[in-house]
C-alpha cells in the first residue's frame, strides 16, 4: 500500500536565513535548489524574494516534474525545474545558460513522497519491490545488488554505508537465502534481517533493517560520490558573497560536508610541524555555522522526520 503524504520542509526558517533570502527582495539573483523534492523550500524562497530572483530547481526523481507544475503556474519564468543528478550541476546550469549563482541549497536524502510510496522500494515498513532508484531511468536497482553481490561486496556496502555492526552475518545470510529463493521485495529482505536479530535486540528503537536499507540506498544512487561532486561544482559556481546551505540526515553525509567546509575555509594547509606557513593558501569561504544547526524540539514534534537533520552553511569569499 502507498500513502502519498505531503513533504514538510525541514529547518525552513533557518534555511531562508542562511541563504540570505531577505537580501534578494529588491535585487536580482539566481538561486539553485538542487533537491527540489516537494518544492517546499523552493516555494518559500520564491515567495520571500522579488521578481528579479530566478530559481533553478533540480531533482533526479522524474516524479518531481508533476509537483513542479503548480510552481511553474504560480511563478512563471522565475522558476525552472531540471531533471538530473546534482553531481552534474555545472552541465545542468550550462543547459540553461547560467554561469554564476547566488545560492545553492542541498536538502539531502529522500522526500516523504519517495519514502511513503511502496513501489519505490525505499521503506522496510512498506512492502514493495527492492528498487530504491531515485532516478527511475537508472538501470541498476537494490534488487540487482542483493541478487548479484558477493558476501564481501555486500558486507562492504553494509559496513561502509550503513555502519552496520552485523554486516558480515547479514551478507552471508542473504547469499545463503538467495540460493533457495530470489529476494525481490523489501518485506523479504526486512524479514530476513529481523530473523537474524537476537530477540532482546529486535525491540530497540531502531528497526534492525534500518542500516542495511540506508546502505543499499546510498550504494544504488552513489549518493556520497554525488555529494562530493556537487559540493565541488557548487563552490566553483557560487558568486562572491553567494551562500551554500546543506541539510544532511546521517553522519556519513555530515562528515563529508564538515570536512569540505573546513578545508575550504582554512587559511593554511601546511603540515602542523611546519614552523611558518609556506602554502600561501587563501580561504575560499567563510563558515556561517560555527556549530551545526539542528531543529528545535517543537519542529521535531511537528515533523519527526526532521529529528536527524543537521544544517551547515558557508559564504563564498
Ligand atoms: C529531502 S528531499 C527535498 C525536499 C525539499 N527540500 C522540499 O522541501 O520539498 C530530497 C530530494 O532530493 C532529491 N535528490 C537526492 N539526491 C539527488 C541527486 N544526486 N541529484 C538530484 N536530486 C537528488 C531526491 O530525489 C529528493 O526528491
Amino acid at each position: 500500500m502507498s500513502v502519498e503524504m505531503k513533504h514538510v520542509p525541514v529547518l525552513l526558517t533557518e534555511t531562508l536565513k542562511y541563504l540570505n533570502v531577505s537580501r534578494f527582495r529588491e535585487r536580482d539573483g539566481v538561486f539553485v535548489d538542487a533537491t527540489f523534492g516537494g518544492g517546499g523550500h523552493s516555494m518559500a524562497i520564491l515567495d520571500q524574494t522579488g521578481q528579479g530572483l530566478r530559481l533553478i530547481a533540480i531533482d533526479r526523481d522524474r516524479a518531481a516534474s508533476q509537483r513542479a507544475i503548480s510552481l511553474s503556474q504560480r511563478y512563471g519564468e522565475r522558476f525552472t525545474l531540471l531533471q538530473g543528478n546534482f553531481a552534474d550541476l555545472s552541465q545542468l546550469l550550462d543547459e540553461v545558460q547560467v554561469k554564476g549563482i547566488d545560492a545553492l541549497l542541498l536538502d539531502l536524502g529522500l522526500s516523504s513522497y519517495q519514502l511513503s510510496n511502496a513501489p519505490r522500494g525505499f521503506s522496510f515498513q512498506l512492502d514493495g519491490p527492492l528498487d530504491m532508484r531515485m532516478d527511475q531511468g537508472q538501470e541498476s536497482s537494490a534488487a540487482d545488488i542483493i541478487r548479484t553481490g558477493t558476501v564481501d561486496q555486500l558486507r562492504d556496502i553494509f559496513r561502509r554505508f550503513g555502519e552496520e555492526p552485523y554486516a558480515g552475518s547479514i551478507a552471508r545470510a542473504i547469499v545463503a537465502a538467495r540460493s533457495q529463493k530470489t529476494i525481490t521485495t523489501t518485506r523479504e529482505l526486512a524479514d530476513l534481517i529481523l530473523s537474524l536479530t537476537p530477540p532482546a535486540k529486535s525491540h530497540r528503537r531502531l528497526h534492525p533493517a534500518t542500516r542495511v536499507f540506508q546502505a543499499l540506498r546510498i550504494a544504488v544512487n552513489e549518493e556520497l560520490q554525488a555529494l562530493v561532486a556537487v559540493l565541488e561544482a557548487g563552490l566553483s559556481c557560487l558568486n562572491q558573497g553567494g551562500r551554500l546551505v546543506v541539510i544532511s540526515y546521517h553522519s556519513l553525509e555530515d562528515r563529508i560536508v564538515k570536512r569540505m567546509f573546513r578545508q575550504w575555509s582554512a587559511s593554511c594547509s601546511c603540515p602542523p610541524d611546519f614552523p611558518v606557513c609556506t602554502c600561501g593558501k587563501v580561504p575560499q569561504v567563510r563558515r556561517l555555522t560555527g556549530k551545526v544547526v539542528v531543529p528545535q524540539v517543537d519542529e521535531i514534534e511537528r515533523n519527526p522526520r526532521s529529528r536527524s537533520a543537521k544544517l551547515r552553511a558557508v559564504e563564498r569569499l
